[in-house]
């Protein structure tokens, strides 16, 4: 019987290698380009890869690829065109749930820094710029008793949710900007009676922050744009822990430079690992290089998951974390 190849495109914890090498033999890369990766995944030599979100499949790639599946290291999946690679006959896999507490403490450790400007105070000290307490020193926004707008209350906005109740905040959220759909008490489990649905028009309005849980699609890319950054209050602080293209990163620089809004918290970006011109500067930009999940037990649950979908494939079987067209 031949043995199952696996191509795992940059490193990841374990147990993630050692499930792929009891299964077969593995080949562990330090990231891949494009490039590379095209080559790898038509040369017939693996049977599936386990890729980064940054790694793009696209229907051009799927069509030209010989393998069997696809095990993506992440919860989201907009690398991949799902529907391409079902139509190849390709089983694509990702990492649910396993990640909703660690990028809900990121996304909080956003809110908290932007609106109380972290960034600034900690550059501040370290300047040698602290001569002692100030009462109008550093002053940030309030978070008791403020409006948290949630936009995408699924998985990781319902665990946001939760978080922000704990800090005395106010939570209204949209299910599906920019359309809705009720959502009924029984969805909102525990959180049913303690946080309202509101049309997206009125959450742009009336948040004091606005935090982003949706997948990135094509109504939802440039969800955050001009009109929207304008529209929202002057001390609005907008946090992205989901995808860098739901916000229009270059309007969202200008507005935070002319301070149409107070401030942003950002792990993600538009064009990852590059940020728009401008952003690294900004004071009032709260930056983390797309670390929402990178807690010791989300990432190696991570692992786990994607190796065993990765296993799961290599034997032909339905993976446990299957992702559907
Ligand atoms: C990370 O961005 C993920 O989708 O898991």
């Amino acid at each position: 019987m031949s043995t199952h190849r696996f191509l795992v495109t940059r490193e990841i914890p374990e147990p993630g290698p050692s499930i792929l090498k009891d299964a077969g033999d593995v080949v562990i890369k330090d990231g891949m380009s494009a490039d590379e990766l095209r080559e790898a995944v038509t040369s017939g030599e693996y049977d599936v890869v386990l890729p980064q979100v940054s790694d793009t499949f696209d229907a051009e790639l799927l069509a030209q690829a010989k393998i069997r599946g696809i095990a993506n290291y992440a919860v989201g999946y907009n690398n991949i065109d799902v529907a391409a690679a079902a139509d190849h006959g390709i089983a694509v896999g990702n990492t649910p749930d396993v990640l909703n507490e660690a990028t809900a403490n990121t996304t909080m450790l956003l809110l908290l820094g932007a609106a109380r400007r972290a960034y600034e105070a900690s550059e501040y000290l370290r300047e040698g710029k602290f001569t002692g307490l100030g009462p109008n020193l550093l002053v940030g926004q309030d978070i008791t008793g403020a409006t948290l707008g949630i936009a995408g209350l699924g998985r990781i906005g319902k665990a946001v949710a939760h978080r922000a109740l704990g800090f005395g905040m106010n939570v209204i959220f949209t299910q599906r900007p920019p359309e809705d759909r009720p959502v009924s008490d029984d969805e909102l489990g525990d959180l049913a009676g303690r946080v309202s649905q509101v049309p997206w028009d009125e959450l742009i309005e009336t948040s004091d922050y606005i935090s982003l849980h949706v997948p990135l699609t094509e109504d939802t890319t440039h969800l955050i744009d001009a009109d929207v950054l304008q529209r929202m209050k002057s001390t609005a602080v907008l946090v992205n822990t989901a995808r860098g293209p739901v916000v229009d990163e270059n309007a969202l620089v200008r507005a935070l430079r002319d301070r149409e809004i107070f401030a942003a918290g950002l792990d993600v970006f538009e064009n990852e690992p590059q940020l728009a011109e401008g952003l690294a500067e900004l004071p009032n930009a709260f930056l983390l290089p797309h670390v929402g999940s990178a807690e010791v037990g989300s990432r190696s649950g991570m692992a786990r998951m994607a190796a065993e979908n990765a296993v799961a494939m290599a034997h032909g079987e339905t993976p446990p974390y299957e992702v559907m067209p």
